[in-house]
């Protein structure tokens, strides 16, 4: 920005240009709920960046470049917050906890959360990690000896909600060996709900409760016996093991520990709400962003060549990965877990509230001010990205070179993960998980197709996380096991 501009002073929001709206509900009744995401994203096209939007009584500030969203990420939780309806809204379904918390609240739960998810923590997991992973490669053995079609999306969240329900609970729920009812039939619900009543133009279902309201409430009814059931193990295994009280082996342990400490001003709700947290976190992000890379790479056969013979090189003469150094060494891989990203980010919004008075984007906001910021809108500009509608992993190498090489800059437009002081926490785990299941998935198959309802290119569904919908999964075995 030059020092001219620098010196322009704060537009208002009222002055912006913007989707032309009705009296009284604004642009409320243009908005497609599924497609959110992508009409932001052309509106934007349509208005520059930034524009305004009115969704009802509110006046939302809509933000593209990504250094203006860098810049607020970074200004938190001074100046920037999650939403007053977000810390409701995820308060009323059972998860207030550090997502869905701002101020001191949020920094209070932060460090904990952070301690439990540093890359040594994750790396002593890695042998549980593998059993996962392995009961997945079985069940996936199943299916393709059965010549059956994978509910890719179903499947994979077994596998995310069984990771994080080791690592941040201690619990093998073992979800990829059973056919009862999973905890993420009810899990599922949530962030669909969640979506809709951020929208909402009334919050009626505190008035009134319809038939979906009521069956909602059977769901978190259900999730929060679940969460009840994982403290209570960690309880009794802190009970029967006192000398865990000194080194806790998981968040839920340590979160247990300092709730009893008074002075540490945790409360019974918010372990509750941090449980609840972290599976809804950590189930939908990865699994979604899977089932993204592996449609793409069945649609990009040379991509999905280099990245088998990745594998099959590192791995040897196993099926899937038994030590970190494997995964450590699969960089094609990650970087089409990071060109996934960019194109198919499971979060191509994020809405903020301003706590004070501040300029985002060389626009005032008023205290209480809403923002969406459009996280994709850099990923796909050619001024950052050469060809950015194209899929190249390799553009995300260390040694890349050529025309589509990511510049220097790439990990600051390309923000899958958030920026600043509330980045995800869980990102470290998400590409260690992302790797393994793609090793195992390459090293043990081959991917016969991977289809979607109506053969057209894949739809992007918005329900809070953006998915890809109703992917279908063929894989046949790489070759017959030794009798
Ligand atoms: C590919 C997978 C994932 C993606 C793309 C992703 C993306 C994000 C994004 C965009 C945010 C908001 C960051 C911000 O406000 O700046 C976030 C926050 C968060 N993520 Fe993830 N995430 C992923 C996996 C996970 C996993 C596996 C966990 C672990 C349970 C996790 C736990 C969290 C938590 C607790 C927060 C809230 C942090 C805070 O507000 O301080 N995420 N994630």
């Amino acid at each position: 920005m030059s020092q001219a501009a620098l010196a322009d002073p704060p537009r208002r929001l009222s002055d912006l240009p913007g989707p032309p709206g009705l009296p009284l509900v604004g642009n409320s009744l243009q908005i497609e709920p599924a497609r959110f995401h992508q009409q932001l994203e052309a509106w934007g096209r349509t208005h520059g960046d930034p524009y305004r939007l009115r969704l009802g009584g509110r006046r939302l500030l809509v933000v593209a470049d990504p250094a203006a969203i860098a810049a607020a990420l970074r200004d938190r939780p001074a100046v920037i917050n999650r939403t007053d309806r977000l810390v409701r809204g995820a308060a009323e379904l059972g998860f207030a906890g550090v997502f869905a918390s701002n101020g001191e609240d949020w920094r209070r739960q932060r460090s904990m959360v952070m301690a439990a998810f540093d890359p040594g923590h994750i790396k002593s997991y890695f042998p549980s990690l593998v059993q996962i992973t392995q009961r997945f490669q079985r069940r996936w053995h199943r299916a393709a000896e059965a010549g059956s079609a994978i509910d890719l999306g179903a499947d994979l969240m077994r596998y995310t909600v069984d990771v994080i329900a080791g690592l941040a609970f201690g619990a093998d729920i073992n979800t990829l060996e059973s056919d009862d009812d999973v905890i993420q039939r009810h899990l599922d619900q949530i962030f669909p709900a969640l979506s809709r009543r951020l929208q909402a133009a009334f919050p009626y279902w505190r008035y009134v409760k319809l038939p979906a309201d009521r069956r909602l409430d059977r769901h978190v009814a259900a999730l929060r016996e679940a969460v009840q059931g994982f403290i209570a193990q960690a309880r009794a295994r802190l009970a029967a093991d006192p000398a865990l009280r000194e080194q806790p082996r998981n968040l839920i342990e340590a979160m247990i520990v300092a709730r009893d400490n008074p002075a540490s001003g945790l409360s019974d709700r918010d372990v509750a709400g941090n449980v609840l947290t972290m599976l809804l976190a950590g189930e939908d992000t990865t699994a979604h962003t899977l089932a993204w890379m592996l449609y793409l790479l069945s649609r990009h056969p040379a991509a999905l060549a280099r990245a088998r013979d990745e594998v099959r090189a590192v791995l040897g003469p196993e099926r899937l990965p038994s030590r970190p150094e494997q995964l450590a060494a699969l960089d094609y891989v990650e970087a089409c877990a990071h060109e996934t990203m960019r194109l198919k980010p499971v979060a191509p919004l994020l809405v903020m509230q301003a706590a004070r008075e501040t300029v985002v984007a060389g626009v005032a906001l008023p205290p209480g001010g809403l923002m969406v910021f459009l996280s994709r809108a850099g990923s796909l500009d050619a001024r950052h990205f050469a060809e950015p509608e194209v899929f190249e992993p390799a553009r995300w190498l260390k040694d890349a070179a050529g025309p589509l090489a990511a510049p220097g800059s790439a990990k600051r437009v390309s923000m899958p993960f958030g920026a600043g002081p509330r980045i995800c926490p869980g990102r470290y785990l998400a590409l260690l998980e992302m790797k393994m299941a793609i090793a195992m998935l390459l090293g043990s198959f081959e991917i016969e197709s991977v289809d979607t309802p109506d053969g057209g290119p894949a739809q992007e569904r918005m329900a809070f996380t953006m998915s890809p919908v109703g992917l279908r999964l063929r894989l046949r075995r790489r070759e017959p096991e030794a009798a």
